[in-house]
């Protein structure tokens, strides 16, 4: 018997062992450092929330339909398809399952004649609805960042 106990002791080492790698990179998962923004954001749903309430608080802004290019367009474009097609691009660039099919940033927005002021006002929407939705420091951070990416794309004016 004690041979016996001496052999299952061996073999519980490198079923440990096993064990251990398998859980390590599963842990890993559910560390903020290495799980995407996407997935700390909570995915699609929470994302497409925070799209619409964005586009819905910026669509009628005063401020920045007093540029008449930007009202022409947002009385022209649907809501929905903007919706959808923010979320799309969010989804893909915060490193989720989604596939961005729309035009470019410079493409989409060159007959806009966006300035910075606009862009600013725009920015503060955001961190306005990225606040009413609690969404962390850090991630709120990341998806600035984000944004800022896109901005000599859009800022033309
Ligand atoms: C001041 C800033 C911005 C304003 C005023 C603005 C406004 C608009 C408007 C009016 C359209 C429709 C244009 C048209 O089809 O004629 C549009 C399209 C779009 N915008 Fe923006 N936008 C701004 C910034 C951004 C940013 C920062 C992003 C992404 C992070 C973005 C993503 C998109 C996308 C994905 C589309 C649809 C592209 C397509 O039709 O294929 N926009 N935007």
């Amino acid at each position: 018997m004690r041979g016996y106990s001496k052999l299952s002791n061996w073999l519980l080492i490198p079923l440990v062992v096993i064990a251990l790698g398998l859980s390590a990179p599963a842990l890993a998962q559910d560390d903020d450092d290495s799980a995407s923004l996407y997935q700390r954001l909570g995915g699609l749903m929470p994302i497409s929330v925070v799209v619409s309430d964005f586009l819905d608080e910026m669509i009628p802004d005063p401020q920045l339909n007093e540029n008449p290019a930007i009202d022409e367009a947002r009385q022209r474009v649907p809501v929905a398809y903007l919706k959808y097609h923010v979320t799309a691009f969010v989804c893909e660039a915060t490193g989720g399952p989604c596939d961005y099919h729309g035009r470019g940033m410079r493409e989409s927005h060159a007959h806009l004649n966006i300035t910075a002021e606009e862009w600013d006002r725009m920015v503060e929407i955001f961190v306005e609805v990225l606040d009413e939705h609690d969404v962390p420091e850090q991630e709120s951070e990341e998806l600035l960042e984000l944004l800022g990416t896109t901005r000599d794309a859009i800022v033309t004016s």
